[in-house]
């Protein structure tokens, strides 16, 4: 293992304290899932305090804790960094982690598809040179810190995903992360609560423009209504390079042709006048979008695109998230990790290429703020276009679609997820295509789990 850091080093990058020498081989927040040798960084959240977890850290054989008191139940020679705050502690860590770091850094924002670009990014940066990418979804106030602080110094290119959903946040995120390359996947509504209008939304994501190092580039999807808005905020903050990806004419990444095939599709695009013909291992033009976005970045950090390009075909779709399987004669589609009106139009679409019946299993989408309602009834042209059959809708803010539907397509609405289960089951027919979607706070895998339990 590689060191990420020594005490000396964190010593210097935190101005803290440290008890005894240490060295560590990676960070962790959480006792439970520390790998040995890890530096467990004890945060305080709102409801638990990481103190109370520093001696679970050290039984599960953490290299050093970084804390602001000593904890209780922790041995005498247990290696502490103590500084005055664990949460700036933690930032001056990734600052330093940025600093001595050659590699190029890449930062992905958007309202949906930021996961998925990350992940296609590990793969397409992957078959350049060694990449580290951002756990999870760590993508908040704690998760870019953790991650720029896990950067090690052998990388060749980093990739971050930054979320927000206050105004501010991505500003303060992206200062630390102050990337070669910030890639704006798509803006649409949602946490419409915070932020009122759409519009609102774009500035807060161009925020991620404000700390891209000098000569850098901006990347911006062109075919969304917000496109023009993010071009100026480029400008705005003197972007040294503003480019766009997408199927719109004179896209600097442009979707050429589009085509599904066995599991996946076939890509044909031009990047920056080069033809790129490639597969990638998942279908959706959402997909295909993202993709270019990734490819786009690979060549705005002077990568090799087509050996990047080749990497995608073995990207899969992610649980909850596209991911599909069979249950019995039914295809699922399981979409149950979140929605909102761009990701539920995504992944209708994607229903509607499917043979047989298509059926879709829809449940609220939350933090929408004072027009839910509407952007709930509105999803009525997405089924629509997909020539969905059969409509299964759960939550409260769904009822607004189901009075909106026309009667042929309703099959079942239930307040909640669980309720649906038994009507759907037995709706289900040979052939089928099943697609389940909704914010996580929806439990939608309630429903994903039924059908698991079905396949099973
Ligand atoms: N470019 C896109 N446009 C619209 N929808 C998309 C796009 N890419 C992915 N999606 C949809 O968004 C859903 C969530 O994808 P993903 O987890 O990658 O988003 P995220 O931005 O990381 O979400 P979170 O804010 O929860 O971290 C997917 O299941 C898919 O339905
Ligand atoms: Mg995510």
């Amino acid at each position: 293992m590689n060191t990420l850091w020594t005490s000396a080093e964190a010593e210097s990058a935190t101005l803290g304290q440290a008890s005894h020498s240490f060295v560590v081989t990676g960070l962790s927040l959480n006792s439970r899932t520390l790998k040995p040798g890890d530096l467990y960084v004890a945060i305080k959240g709102e409801t638990r305090d990481g103190h109370d977890f520093v001696h679970a850290a050290f039984e599960a054989k953490a290299g050093a804790a970084l804390v602001s008191r000593r904890p209780d139940g922790v041995a005498d020679d247990a290696p502490l960094l103590t500084v005055a705050n664990t949460q700036r502690a933690l930032e001056d860590l990734a600052r330093a982690a940025r600093a001595r770091s050659d590699a190029k850094i890449i930062a992905v924002t958007g309202s949906a598809g930021k996961t998925t670009t990350k992940e296609m990014l590990k793969l397409a940066f992957g078959a350049l040179g060694p990449t580290h990418v951002s756990g999870a979804s760590f993508n908040n106030h704690w998760g870019v810190p953790l991650s720029m602080a896990s950067l090690s110094r052998e990388v060749a290119f980093g990739v971050f995903e930054i979320g927000m959903n206050h105004f501010g946040e991505i500003r303060s995120l992206v200062s630390i992360v102050r990337p070669h390359v910030a890639l704006i996947t798509t803006v649409a509504p949602a946490h419409l609560e915070f932020f009122g209008n759409t519009e609102s939304i774009a500035d807060a994501k161009s925020e991620i423009f404000e700390s891209i190092v000098p000569g850098g580039a901006a990347l911006i999807p062109s075919d969304n209504p917000y496109a023009e808005r993010l071009l100026a905020r480029a400008r705005q903050f003197h972007v040294g390079r503003v480019l766009t990806f997408g199927a719109e004419p004179g896209s600097d990444a442009r979707l050429l042709s589009y085509e599904e095939s066995g599991e996946g599709a076939r890509v044909k695009a031009d990047v920056l006048g080069r033809p790129v013909d490639f597969r990638i291992g998942a279908p959706g033009r959402h997909i295909a979008t993202n993709a270019l976005g990734g490819l786009l970045s690979v060549a705005a950090a002077d990568g090799d695109v087509l050996n990047a390009a080749a990497a995608l075909k073995t990207f899969a779709a992610l649980k909850g998230r596209g991911a599909r399987f069979r249950a019995g004669a039914v295809d699922v589609i399981d979409e149950s990790y979140n929605a909102n009106p761009a990701s539920m139009t995504a992944a209708l679409a994607l229903l509607g290429q499917s043979q047989g019946r298509r059926i879709a299993v829809l449940g609220d989408m939350l933090e929408m703020g004072a027009d839910a309602r509407t952007h709930h009834a509105g999803l009525t042209d997405a089924i629509g276009a997909a020539r969905v059959d059969l409509v299964f809708l759960c939550g409260p803010l769904m009822k607004a679609l189901w009075d909106a539907l026309p009667m042929e397509r309703r099959a079942v609405y239930a307040p909640t997820s669980a309720e649906l289960v038994a009507g759907l089951m037995s709706a289900l027919r040979e052939g089928d295509t099943v697609l389940v979607k909704g914010s996580n706070g929806i439990r939608m895998s309630v429903i994903v789990d039924a059908l698991k339990a079905r396949a099973g």
